[in-house]
């Protein structure tokens, strides 16, 4: 239990325009939050709550961690901020330097430099960027085009919701032109209850030679997915189907940008989904875990070849982008000490141990009525409901007030639960978890 005193939810709740919520329900019926330790949130009511999805995918190495508390506060009070814009501070620099070191795929895939931002959208926004700076760097200034993915999530600035691919995101906003995506790689018929990677698919990845033959590989600049595919509803990977879409974009001189928001820092068992796949990007987005959820940061690592691509010319500023919150000092501080405990804890592999026992005991849930698929991947679970003819979603959310109220968090996205605990989870909370999920899905069935 955190020794901070619980505040009391007593205010007004007009004012506070909450991000993807019901707002009207919620505010009827809220739920709050108001402390929070290890794997535990304490509710307003005092009630224990097991967090099952790291907060949102954030908090891989649970909640309440001294050691960063105490690297924000001693950094808040000898450098709060200072631009890097044309100036620099030493712990951004050293912070980078530390990430280069783990980057994803190791010191062989040269993807160690590192742009800062201040959350996963921007990181989307800016490995967009980057990409269509560095084609035309290489004079290959016609290709402008990016391609994302069907069900793709890449947050929610117009370059994430325009390659992103998830209807009720784009439906009410224009989207900037040139774009167009692969078919997603969901496939129940042939792929429902696998644990792991799925068997069928990888041909899907060809789906980029159908758009080189559709629009002309000098028109396309990058092509982005998530390795797992996350908030659509955990979409994972089939066998090959990476691998297919590295070499599609070598054949076409596309850029390959792996979107490792969630995947990123130890989800998977590995510290990210660019080593536990095998498969090296050109550019890779995080942010969320490069925290631990505590500070809001993102990162953008770039390969060394992409980045001294943009390092030519006259002197002057190479790339005309950038946040006031690039290379937040707090933030920095915050993420160094993060690693620290992620080092010390082995967390970035901690999954690794865990996936067996928390894949069979989440695919135990098979056979539950109205369950209709279950998919699970490191220290990841989805599992898919099926949905009322009237009202789609509705199911799930009610599992998900239910589970809430009796002490479990999850997230869920339409008629799919998402599970995705901190890093720090221990073998008996697995079963906490699956007790209460079933008996929630047998009660709203
Ligand atoms: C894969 C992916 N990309 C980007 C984002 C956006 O991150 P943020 O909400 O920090 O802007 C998310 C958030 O869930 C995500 O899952």
């Amino acid at each position: 239990m955190s020794d901070a005193p619980l505040r009391k939810n007593t205010p007004a709740l007009d004012a506070f325009w909450m991000p993807f919520t019901a707002n009207r329900q919620f505010k009827a019926a809220p739920r709050m939050l108001v402390a929070a330790h290890g794997m535990h949130y304490t509710a307003d009511d005092g009630r224990q709550v097991l967090d099952g999805t790291a907060g949102l995918w954030c908090v891989n190495a649970g909640h309440g961690r001294r050691g960063i508390a105490q690297a924000v506060e001693r950094q808040l009070n000898s450098l709060d901020f200072a631009p890097t814009f044309q100036m620099g501070h030493p712990i951004a620099f050293e912070f980078a330097e530390a990430l280069a070191e783990i980057a994803p795929g190791g010191p062989a895939a040269g993807l160690d430099r590192v742009f800062f931002t201040g959350s996963g959208s921007e990181s989307v926004d800016t490995a967009l960027k980057i990409a269509l700076a560095y084609q035309r760097a290489i004079g290959q200034g016609t290709r402008t085009r990016l391609i994302g993915r069907e069900r793709g999530y890449h947050g929610v600035g117009f370059g994430g919701i325009s390659v992103g691919g998830i209807v009720s995101n784009r439906r009410a906003f224009p989207q900037i032109p040139g774009t167009d995506h692969l078919r997603h790689t969901h496939d129940p018929a042939r792929n429902a209850f696998t644990k792991g990677q799925p068997e069928h698919g990888a041909d899907l990845a060809d789906d980029l030679d159908r758009l080189v033959a559709l629009h002309g590989a000098e028109t396309i600049a990058a092509c982005i997915v998530e390795p797992v595919a996350g908030s659509t509803g955990v979409l994972i990977p089939p066998k090959g189907y990476l691998e297919r879409l590295r070499a599609a974009c070598d054949r076409h001189g596309i850029l390959l940008i792996f979107d490792e928001v969630i995947s990123g820092f130890g989800r998977l068992g590995a510290p990210f989904a660019t080593d536990f796949f095998g498969v090296v990007p050109d550019l890779v987005t995080t942010a969320k875990g490069l925290t631990n959820g505590t500070i809001p940061m993102g990162a953008v690592f770039a390969k060394r070849s992409v980045h001294d691509a943009l390092m030519q010319g006259p002197d002057g500023i190479e790339l005309f982008h950038g946040y006031t919150y690039s290379g937040h000092p707090v933030a920095c501080a915050a993420g160094l000490a993060t690693l620290e405990v992620y080092r010390e804890e082995g967390l970035l592999t901690r999954a690794a141990d865990l996936a067996d026992d928390w894949a069979a005991a989440i695919h135990d849930l098979r056979g539950r009525a109205r369950v209709t698929d279950i998919r699970t991947i490191g220290l990841i679970a989805g599992i898919e409901l099926e949905s009322r003819p009237d009202a789609p979603g509705k199911r799930a959310y009610e599992v998900f007030v239910d589970c809430f109220e009796r002490g479990l968090l999850i997230r869920v996205t339409g008629d799919i639960i998402a599970l995705s605990p901190p890093l720090i989870l221990e073998r008996a909370q697995i079963g906490e978890i699956v007790g209460i999920l079933g008996d929630a899905i047998d009660r709203v069935a």
